[in-house]
């Protein structure tokens, strides 16, 4: 891992324990109480890399908190460096299963994932954001009608991300034909790694699922 600069090791030192969701060892986290006064909308976004993305959400929606997680500190020190004065944006620097496992239920209204790692290899399994304990947990801390936001430029992630998500029941892909799928469904900024997707010429699938409510609908 590259080394950080004393200027972003001090980021981290300074600004990070202030914006940092630390999960207690038993009690469930309410994330609407991560701001005061507390948030009506929660939105999530994990892995978020050097935070282009999430810093553009935030700035766009400055009525809902925006959780980030990331356990990569010169992505964290990155968004550290560029968000300036946003105060509607908490940081995780952890685990995402972990952050979720915590989470309450039924308690965050929109979740991203741009880019997630596909850890293709057998021996990666319980490292993938597609296996199925995340899909579960996804589908306990999401609103009914919530929607799950994924990017990727890897056909085997979005192959496995499309039949974990079937097999959990409680959720349904959002597209009606293929320009669902090929387009965001909002403009932002591409993200970096979506740069690299782009310079090498790989397709990308924005892959958009509703948190269905208990009646299936
Ligand atoms: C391919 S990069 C994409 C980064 C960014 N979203 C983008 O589009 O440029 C995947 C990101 O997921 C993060 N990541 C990997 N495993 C994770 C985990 N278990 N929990 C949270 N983030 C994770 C990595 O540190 C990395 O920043």
């Amino acid at each position: 891992m590259r080394k950080l600069s004393p200027e972003r090791e001090a980021l981290l030192a300074d600004k990070l324990p202030g914006l940092r969701v630390t999960l207690g060892e038993n009690e469930s986290l309410d994330p609407s109480t991560l701001c005061m006064p507390p948030a009506e909308t929660v939105r999530l976004e994990i892995g978020f890399g050097a935070g282009e993305h999430l810093l553009h959400q935030a700035l766009e929606h400055p009525e809902c908190l925006h959780i980030g997680c990331e356990p990569y500190p010169a992505g964290v020190a990155r968004l550290l460096a560029d968000m300036g004065d946003a105060d509607n944006i908490r940081i995780y620097d952890g685990d995402a299963f972990d952050l979720l496992s915590a989470l309450k239920p039924a308690s965050i209204s929109r979740c991203y994932m741009m880019f997630p790692d596909p850890w293709p290899k057998k021996r990666h399994g319980k490292r993938r954001m597609t296996r199925m304990e995340i899909v579960e947990q996804l589908a306990r801390i999401l609103k009914q009608g919530a929607e799950l936001r994924i990017a990727t430029d890897s056909g085997v992630f979005a192959g496995w991300m499309l039949a974990n998500m079937r097999r959990c029941k409680s959720f349904v892909w959002d597209a009606g034909c293929s320009r669902d799928w090929r387009e965001p469904r909002e403009s932002y900024p591409p993200t970096r790694y979506e740069l690299k997707a782009r310079r090498g010429e790989r397709a990308v699938m924005y892959l958009n699922f509703r948190r269905l409510d208990d009646n299936g609908l």
